[in-house]
């Protein structure tokens, strides 16, 4: 048992725990590996209305969830391990990022919603702000999910197969490579000769050349990367 926490501050904990109660997360959530606690942030505000949020300072659209109400919430359900805000401003998430917060004893994630939260209160509890990716999403809860998910399914005994997780996109800085299962021919699409030779080596060196394809062409900054460590080690 890992006794692994995720504590998730939201407006919405009725989110949770959502997709991650089912399959591999959701089994290991019910024999224990890890736990999870939500916080309803509304009921840590303090006015007849259960105001959370508030206009911005300088102008703008839309709205700002208040800092005092975010501190309330955090000073008073606390849980292990850092805090992580889920915002597109956010240092991007990546596996060694998810590989870190898997390795300790928890986290806290507080989800955003509106326009975002009173940075004050962020820095005032040395938020650690990640991002999922370049795109905006309505709240913070579907990341808060993606987030746990990813940390989850390293936590020791939820994946079947350890191997499994060696050859993995990101694990050597290259994306993976693509597979194929039965049937052999499909729709006059063949799966390629060398997965059928059984010749290990060929198959090794043809899914590494496949990897590095992919890589050089959808993720150039992991190409970059990944060639100019390979050029140091040679
Ligand atoms: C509508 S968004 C706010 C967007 C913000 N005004 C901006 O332009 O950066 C509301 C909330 O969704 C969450 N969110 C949206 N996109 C996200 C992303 N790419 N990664 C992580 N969280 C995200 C954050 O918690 C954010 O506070």
């Amino acid at each position: 048992m890992s006794g692994w926490r995720a504590t998730v501050y939201t407006l919405f904990p009725g989110m949770f725990p959502g997709p991650l109660g089912h399959s591999l997360a959701g089994k290991a959530l019910a024999e224990g590996v890890w736990a999870l606690e939500t916080v309803d942030i509304r009921a840590f505000a303090c006015d007849k209305h259960r105001t959370v949020d508030d206009t911005p300072f300088g102008g703008g659209a839309g709205m700002v969830m208040r800092p005092d109400v975010i501190d309330a919430a955090l000073s008073g359900a606390a849980g292990p391990g850092p805090l992580v805000y889920l915002t597109p401003r956010g240092w991007p998430l990546t596996q060694q990022r998810v590989k870190d917060l898997a390795g300790g004893a928890g986290m806290r994630v507080l989800c955003g919603r509106y326009e975002g939260v009173d940075q004050r209160v962020l820095d005032a509890h040395q938020a650690v702000e990640l991002s999922l990716g370049d795109f905006v999403l309505s709240g913070g809860e579907p990341a808060a999910l993606a987030l746990i998910d990813a940390c989850v399914r390293l936590l020791p005994g939820v994946l079947g197969s350890e191997a499994s997780l060696e050859e993995e996109s990101f694990e050597r800085g290259l994306l993976e490579y693509p597979h194929y299962t039965r049937p052999p021919l499909w729709r006059d699409r063949a799966v390629p000769e060398v997965l059928l030779s059984g010749h290990h080596e060929r198959i090794r060196a043809w899914r590494f050349a496949k990897a590095q394809e992919t890589t050089r062409e959808r993720r150039p900054d992991l190409w970059r990367a990944f060639a100019s460590q390979t050029e140091e080690e040679d």
